[in-house]
């Protein structure tokens, strides 16, 4: 294997973190391994000349291959399922009981491939089907990968994944095809936007939710990278909002004006 030299090593932690808030200072055997690949790819023997490779191509499309390959994408359907209770038993019926906002909007930052998205679309078909009042729900969600928003867009995964999904729910929301594979029915899929965003230059936009999720994220930004992204989420939240984090991401309360509820999940009053 091509090994890193120290200062190759360096200037690689050094871009992830200016770039893309990606803390990768103890990671020297990741970064090797992971982009093992990309060099086999451009047909380089060593790091300098791929990094000489990314700095000369203009599209930026090298850059953003190489930090694709240096984030953790893990996720799965179900995921932290606490969180999709909490929205059942409390977020909704809370819209419900108001009957505002007419139109609910959500945001799934860093969403990788789409799991965590479908499995909030199947939440809110479930307690639609209860009969509550609901609002119209619009649903963005964003990551700086390209290849995994392609693959969250087509809604297709491995048929083993389906083994996470509630019985009823595979009946209702997927369509097993006929190569090991199933897709999220289009119902699920088309209310949903895809959008590349770096969540290191995130600065509150026009557009405000009333929940975010960002979970399993800013477990790789270091504290002051989160402490401001943590801070334009805030301002991104309407009153009476909800920002749900990663289990393993608590926010200290000196980071947050959010009331802590419950379940790595927050409010702004
Ligand atoms: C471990 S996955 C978590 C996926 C999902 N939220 C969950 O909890 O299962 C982390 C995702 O965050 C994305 N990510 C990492 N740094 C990011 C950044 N600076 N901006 C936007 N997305 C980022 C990665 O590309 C990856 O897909």
């Amino acid at each position: 294997m091509i090994r890193l030299e120290d200062r190759e090593f360096e200037y690689i932690v050094q871009y992830a973190k200016e770039k893309y808030g990606l803390n990768l200072e103890k990671k020297r055997v990741l970064v090797e391994c992971r982009l093992k690949g990309e060099l086999e790819k451009h047909h380089v023997s060593s790091f300098s000349e791929y990094l000489v490779m990314i700095s000369r191509d203009r599209s930026g499309k090298m850059a953003e291959d190489m930090i694709s390959r240096l984030t953790t994408h893990y996720t799965y359907f179900m995921r932290e399922f606490k969180h999709f209770e909490l929205i059942r038993d409390v977020i909704l019926p809370e819209v419900s009981r108001k009957q505002m906002p007419s139109v609910y909007s959500v945001w799934c930052a860093g969403c990788s491939t789409g799991q965590e998205c479908y499995t909030l679309e199947m939440t809110l078909e479930e307690y639609r089907k209860t009969g509550s009042w609901m609002p119209v729900v619009m649903m963005l969600a964003t990551d700086i990968s390209e290849p995994v928003l392609k693959q969250a867009q087509s809604g297709i995964y491995k048929l083993k994944e389906l083994e996470s999904i509630p019985p009823a729910w595979r009946e209702r929301y997927c369509t097993v095809g006929q190569d090991q594979t199933f897709q999220i029915k289009e119902a699920l899929r088309t209310p949903v936007r895809f959008r590349k965003q770096n969540l290191k230059d995130y600065v509150q936009e026009k557009e405000q939710f009333d929940l975010i999720l960002c979970r399993n994220v800013m477990i790789y930004f270091d504290t002051a990278d989160k402490r401001r992204l943590v801070r334009e989420l805030e301002k991104s939240l309407r009153p009476g909002g909800y920002l749900l984090v990663g289990h393993s991401e608590l926010l200290p309360k000196d980071e947050t004006s959010l009331n802590y509820v419950g379940s790595a999940a927050y409010r702004k009053e």
